[in-house]
């Protein structure tokens, strides 16, 4: 009902006004300072993304939602206590860099938590409560949406910091999953806001494995996809780390892959061509996703594949048209 679901919001505004001001301001947040500098985050970013501290504590936030007379029974609903065995409430976030996560009307309704240092997990967020559906909800999305609008562009990355390295590096037309695969409602609330949808995930198996997940997700709501793929092992945040925000831009905006492209890449990762069984299944494969393109595309990837293997084009084109029959 409409006053939980109140009382859940303005809590989270109050937490997060919390976890902001124990960073920016108290003797003991210098643990999530002294890691948001070790992460390199600028004042800028810090107040873009209104990042905060949840202290190494058990009852700090508790001990302010009880003070503003929040029914912590509700407030446990909202995920931001727990109830103990015996009794009271303790934090669910402890010793975590925060941030927080906006509905899409610009409420807050969850946080993201990095550990501080090592630990378990590393990171933690708010569960699916009430005011705070997953599958409808990516991370930025409300603060990008005008530029992702005016761009008519947007970028898809896996995590909070992801999101944050490209903002320092100028790409402020980005949203994240936050670590859950894109449901149909991400992908048609992206597509309700721009028609160009670059995906970029971590450079790793895991990061390449979502990427072949996500994109029929994205066609079918009619986005217009290219990927970026990173260098093997680095996330965006990675490699803003180590190469700088210009290169980082300069990666985003340069290095993309048509959807067709990446399918090359991809196979070719997991086959060895010079065996010829495994060449001839894989010229097979892409012939049934060129079979699915438009017809220009269709050509300039059979003309591609004739000139790579030596085969002869009318007989690659033949082939495919064949796959695009039973397709059908
Ligand atoms: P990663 O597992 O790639 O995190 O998760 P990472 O890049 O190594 O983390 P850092 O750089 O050491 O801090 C990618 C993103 O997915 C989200 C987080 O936002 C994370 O940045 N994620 C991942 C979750 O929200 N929950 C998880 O359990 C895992
Ligand atoms: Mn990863
Ligand atoms: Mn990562
Ligand atoms: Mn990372
Ligand atoms: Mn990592």
């Amino acid at each position: 009902d409409t006053s939980k679901v109140d009382a859940m919001k303005k809590a989270h505004q109050l937490a997060a006004s919390t976890y902001h001001s124990i960073f920016m301001f108290t003797e003991e947040g210098s643990p999530g300072r002294v890691y948001a500098q070790e992460r390199y985050f600028t004042e800028a970013q810090i107040e873009h993304f209104k990042i905060g501290y949840a202290l190494d504590e058990w009852e700090t936030l508790a001990k302010v939602l009880e003070q503003n007379e929040f029914d912590l029974t509700i407030m446990e609903e909202a995920g931001l206590v727990a109830k103990r065995k015996t009794s009271g409430y303790y934090d669910l976030f402890r010793n975590r860099l925060i941030f927080p996560i906006s509905d899409n009307n610009g409420d807050i309704v969850g946080f993201g938590g990095r550990i501080v240092g090592e630990g378990q997990p590393k990171y933690l967020n708010s569960p699916e409560t009430p005011i705070y559906q997953k599958a409808k909800t990516l991370f930025h999305m409300f603060e990008a949406r005008p530029i992702i609008r005016k761009k008519n562009k947007a970028y898809l990355f896996e995590g909070a910091l992801d999101v944050m390295a490209a903002w320092k590096a100028g790409i402020e037309n980005a949203v994240a999953t936050l670590g859950t695969a894109l449901s149909q409602d991400h992908a048609k609330l992206l597509r309700r806001n721009a028609e160009d949808v670059i995906l970029c995930y971590d450079g790793d198996k895991a990061g390449r494995e979502a990427i072949r997940k996500t994109i029929p997700v994205l066609e079918n709501v009619g986005c217009q996809i290219q990927v970026c793929l990173l260098p093997d092992g680095y996330d965006p945040d990675d490699y803003v780390k180590e190469f700088g925000e210009e290169a980082l831009k300069a990666y985003l905006e340069e290095e993309l892959l048509s959807v067709m492209a990446f399918k090359m890449y991809d196979a070719k990762q997991t086959k060895n061509l010079q065996n010829e069984g495994e060449r001839l299944k894989y010229i097979e494969d892409m012939l049934e996703a060129i079979a699915r393109l438009e017809s220009i595309e269709q050509e300039h990837y059979l003309k591609q594949l004739s000139n790579e293997f030596n085969l002869s084009f009318q007989v690659l084109h033949q082939e495919m048209m064949r796959k695009e029959r039973k397709a059908t």
